[in-house]
C-alpha cells in the first residue's frame, strides 16, 4: 500500500469482525512498529499482548470496574468518601486520567464527541446510551487482541513521544495489512487487573492500550471526525 493510501485509510476502528488475526500478520506488524524511531534508540516500551483467555477474562474485568466507577459517580458524598479512602472501584492507572479538557482545547474533543454520538443516533442527554458507548472501550469493541503500551519512566515525557510513535507506526502497518486499531487512552485507567496476568518490569507504567482487528461493516467505522488543517496549527512569526 502507498504510504499516502494509508495514511488516509488508517481511522479508528470502534467495531471489529469476529474474525481471528493470524498469528504471522500480528507479528508482522509488530515486526515493522519496533523498526519506529527512538530516543537515543532505547525503545522505552513495553508491549503486553492480551487474545484469547487473558483478553475475554479482560473483557469481563474492565467493564466491571468501569461501571462500578460510573455509579460511584453519582454516589452520596459519603460513600464517594469510602471509596476513595479504600481506593475501592477508582481508577488505579499509572498516569491521571484527564478529567478536565484545557479551555482551549475541549470545544476540538466536545465537536468529535457528538459527532461520534450523533452518527450513532444517541441523543445528548441519553445518559445510559453514552455509557453503553463509553464502556466498549472496556470490551475492547469486540476485538480479538489488545495490545498494551508501557511506558519506561526514566525517560520522562521523551519515552511517552517514543510510544506515540510506535503507536502511529503500528496503526498504519495494520491498516496496510487489512486490519483496524483503535488508540484507547481509556485502557490504561485500570493497571491491577494487568498486573493479574503479566509480570510488568519495575519502573514500567501503563500508558494506552490498542484494540486490533478486522473492521466489520458497524456505521461506526464510518466515523471520520475532521482534522485541523496545517493553517491552524502554524505559530506565524512576530512582525519585524
Ligand atoms: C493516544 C490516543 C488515545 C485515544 N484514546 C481513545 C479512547 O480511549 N477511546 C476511543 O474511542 N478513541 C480513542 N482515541 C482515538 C481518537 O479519538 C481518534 O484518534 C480521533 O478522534 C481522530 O480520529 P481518527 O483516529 O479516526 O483519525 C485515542 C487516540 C489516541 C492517539
Amino acid at each position: 500500500m502507498e504510504f499516502r493510501e494509508a495514511m488516509a485509510r488508517r481511522h479508528s476502528v470502534r467495531d471489529f469482525a469476529d474474525r481471528p488475526v493470524e498469528d504471522e500478520v500480528l507479528r508482522s506488524i509488530l515486526d515493522v512498529a519496533v523498526t519506529a524511531p527512538s530516543w537515543s534508540n532505547t525503545q522505552p516500551y513495553q508491549l503486553a499482548i492480551a487474545q484469547g483467555a487473558v483478553l475475554e477474562d479482560l473483557r469481563a474485568e474492565l467493564p466491571r470496574r468501569f461501571d462500578r466507577a460510573a455509579a460511584l459517580q453519582r454516589a452520596p458524598m459519603l460513600t464517594k468518601a469510602r471509596a476513595w479512602l479504600s481506593r475501592d472501584g477508582l481508577p488505579d492507572g499509572d498516569f491521571k486520567p484527564v478529567l478536565k479538557y484545557p479551555r482551549d482545547l475541549q470545544p476540538r474533543r466536545v465537536a468529535t464527541g457528538r459527532g461520534l454520538y450523533e452518527l450513532l443516533g444517541i441523543g445528548r442527554h441519553d445518559y445510559q446510551a453514552r455509557h453503553q458507548q463509553m464502556a466498549e472501550n472496556f470490551r475492547f469493541f469486540g476485538a480479538p487482541v489488545a495490545i498494551f503500551v508501557f511506558v519506561h519512566e526514566g525517560l520522562g515525557v521523551y519515552s511517552v513521544l517514543d510510544a506515540g510513535v510506535f503507536l502511529q507506526s503500528l496503526m498504519l502497518a495494520a491498516t496496510d495489512a487489512g486490519l483496524g486499531s483503535c488508540a484507547q487512552g481509556a485502557l490504561a485507567l485500570w493497571r491491577s487487573p494487568l498486573d493479574q496476568h503479566f509480570d510488568i518490569p519495575e519502573r514500567y507504567k501503563l500508558l494506552f492500550g490498542i484494540s486490533i482487528g478486522y473492521p466489520s461493516n458497524h456505521r461506526v467505522n464510518q466515523f471520520q471526525p475532521d482534522k485541523l488543517g496545517v493553517d491552524k496549527l502554524l505559530i506565524p512569526t512576530r512582525p519585524a
